[in-house]
């Protein structure tokens, strides 16, 4: 249970955490350098500490976020909440070596009257892949603006035809001990499970994820496949998608199970409603240095215009 960051102790945002991808980056400059990779690292255009990527064909620019300023493509792939692989932030990055998203399927179930299972070249082109700059907020306290490449999540909702009883869609995250670390370990009760609403699942601002800055999603950011729902914390997004099913209960999801007066279902970003061991009215981009300005968090993390009408009537302090 050690490093059980959203559990115990203050999230870890507060700490020097931050410090710690330098140290890594070091460390890995040094393995490097002894190796003599150095030069070969050089020679084939990438710069020491960053995988090889791979470019993503064919997708569009979209009017999504024009105006944020993007995080780095390296602290969005160094500094991770990936449980599967390590509670630390720099450990997803460092331990997926062994983890493989060749070949892979996502499993459609439950209430729906198509079941099938889907290859990823197949889900890839279900809609015209579109890059959508969105704010992401964590619930530890920090934020990033991530250009996402990816496919609206309503049009494998629209290929699935859920049947009048789908209320809800639970999503499932891959949980292999033998490549996965951290599954090997009682984290969390595996598999990962999020799952979101029928109508918040068939919102267009939600989207399944397959890239980020234009290249092959990394695995540490939850290839080859992950759920990004800008609008909520980002422990709604789970990564590595095995399994979509649609239900007709609320399904209990990981962190409502591990913490059920911390973490409910909606986890709509909301300034006004503390987390019970810490305030969520302002946050931390990450790229700024240990003295930056914590900025006010917004309603829906800014996308209220679009999404609160989805919530019209419910007290949010009680769904939280
Ligand atoms: N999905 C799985 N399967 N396992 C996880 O531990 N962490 C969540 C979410 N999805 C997590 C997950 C949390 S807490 C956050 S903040 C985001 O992934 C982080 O996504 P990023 O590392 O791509 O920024």
């Amino acid at each position: 249970m050690k490093g059980h960051i959203m559990l115990i102790g203050r999230p870890s945002d507060i700490t020097a955490s931050e410090i710690t991808p330098a140290t890594v980056f070091r460390k890995r400059r040094a393995l490097i350098k002894a190796a003599g990779l150095g030069t070969m690292m050089a020679w084939s255009g990438l710069s020491l500490g960053e995988e090889p990527k791979t470019k993503i064909q064919d997708y569009s620019k979209s009017s999504y976020g024009q105006e944020e300023k993007l995080t780095s493509y390296r602290d969005i792939t160094t500094y991770n909440n990936f449980y599967e692989f390590g509670t630390g932030k720099e450990q997803p990055a460092e331990n997926v070596g062994q983890f493989k998203t060749t070949p892979w399927t996502v499993s459609i179930e439950g209430e729906v009257l198509k079941p099938r299972k889907l290859g990823i070249e197949e889900l890839m082109k279900l809609a015209p892949l579109e890059e959508r700059i969105y704010r992401m907020r964590c619930v530890e306290g920090w934020s990033m603006v991530i250009p996402w490449v990816g496919i609206p999540l309503s049009s494998l909702v629209k290929l699935a035809q859920p049947t009048g009883n789908a209320k809800f869609v639970e999503l499932i995250s891959a949980a292999d001990p033998a490549t996965m670390p951290g599954v090997r370990a009682p984290i969390l009760d595996w598999p990962y499970v999020e799952a979101l609403r029928l109508d918040e699942a068939m919102h267009s601002l939600t989207i399944l994820a397959v890239g980020l800055y234009g290249e092959i999603l990394p695995a540490q950011n939850g290839a080859p496949v992950r759920l990004v729902v800008p609008w909520k914390y980002g422990f709604k997004g789970g990564k590595s998608i095995v399994r979509i099913r649609f239900v007709e209960k609320m399904p209990q999801t990981t962190w409502m199970r591990a913490a059920p007066r911390e973490y409910g279902f909606y986890a709509n970003v909301n300034p006004t409603v503390d987390h019970p061991r810490w305030s969520q009215a302002s946050e931390r981009r990450i790229g700024g240095n240990v003295f930056s300005r914590r900025t006010p968090t917004l309603m829906f993390n800014g996308y209220a215009d679009q999404v609160a009408q989805l919530y019209a009537g419910m007290d949010l302090r009680k769904h939280f």
